[in-house]
């Protein structure tokens, strides 16, 4: 395709769709937020900061909040209270149109994939597109799709495939296509392995750390997968008691003494996958007088 099939027009459009950077320390400050629903509170001033960069693994006993924990922070819950500071603006208190601004700049993956069953692949990728930059004409839409597609490990050929024609890895590729369709600098994912075969979670993890790291990434990962947390995450968050307990490396997490910290990461569970990475780590490591 030659450079003459594009006017002023979508090359202003599409210019319009890089960023300021964030430069600050901290893409995501939580201060005190609370949640509640109905007389039940699943966080109750609940502290955390998301260093720019880093893989941070959220985990954390099933209904401890942390998908309402993700959900607040993007703007689908609102807290009770509290303050949620997303690239140094109070998302709590921002009126909407500041908080488009912000909006842009992340990519999420839902627990449970959630793609649009009635749309391709490509037009699964387009919808933020659209949804952010209806100026943008179908010809680049269906370029920055096809790239989407191709940046996540999928074949080109996924992309005029619907979602029941894909297998479940597939599926969380093309979630992270979509994911990644507005060039986000911060990445959230919840779950983003479930329900996939233990190679085919390890090719997904791999891919997240490269793309993390090829495209200066900040990722919100919330998992129950051991073997993620160990393979690329740089910190865990733990939620548990309402709150985030302790932030840190995993050795880090286990100097302290709480008793689902020292369940978790000292079970025989949490042994085997620590053991595989050590495993993996040496085999990377190149052998003395090899080639
Ligand atoms: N919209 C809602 N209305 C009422 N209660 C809710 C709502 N959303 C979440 N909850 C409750 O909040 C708690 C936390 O839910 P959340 O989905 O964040 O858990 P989770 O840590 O993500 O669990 P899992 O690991 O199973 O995904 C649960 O008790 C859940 O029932
Ligand atoms: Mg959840």
């Amino acid at each position: 395709m030659s450079d003459e099939s594009y006017h002023d027009e979508d090359i202003e459009a599409a210019a319009h769709h890089v960023p300021e950077q964030f430069d600050g320390e901290y893409p995501i400050r939580i201060r005190g937020l609370i949640n509640r629903f109905g007389d039940f509170a699943v966080h109750e001033d609940l502290n955390l900061d998301v260093k720019r960069g880093e893989i941070l693994g959220v985990v954390g006993g099933s209904g401890t909040g942390k998908s309402v924990l993700m959900r607040s922070i993007i703007g689908l819950q609102v807290p009770d209270e509290g303050n949620i500071e997303v690239f140094g603006k109070d998302i709590t208190d921002a009126e909407p149109d500041e908080v488009i601004g912000v909006r842009d700049r992340w990519g999420v993956l839902f627990q449970g994939g959630a793609l649009f069953s009635t749309l391709t692949v490509a037009e699964n990728v387009q919808v933020p597109l659209k949804q952010f930059y209806p100026e943008l004409k179908q010809q680049l839409l269906n370029e920055i799709a096809a790239y989407k597609v191709v940046l996540t490990g999928l074949p080109e050929n996924a992309a005029a495939k619907f979602p029941s024609e894909l297998s479940g890895g597939m599926k969380k590729r093309a979630g992270l296509a979509r994911a990644l369709a507005l060039d986000p600098e911060l990445l959230f994912l919840d779950e983003p392995t479930a329900g996939l075969d233990p190679i085919g979670a390890a090719k997904f993890d791999e891919l997240t750390r490269e793309l993390a790291d090829t495209l200066g990434l900040t990722v919100f990962l919330i998992t129950h997968d051991l073997d993620t947390l160990y393979a690329i995450c740089d910190r865990v968050a733990v939620l548990a008691d309402k709150q985030v307990i302790a932030v840190g490396t995993i050795p880090e997490l286990l100097e302290t003494d709480h008793p689902w910290i020292q369940e978790y990461f000292n079970g025989p569970r949490s042994r085997a996958a620590a053991d595989s990475h050590e495993r993996g780590k040496a085999l990377d490591k190149p052998q003395a007088g090899g080639a």
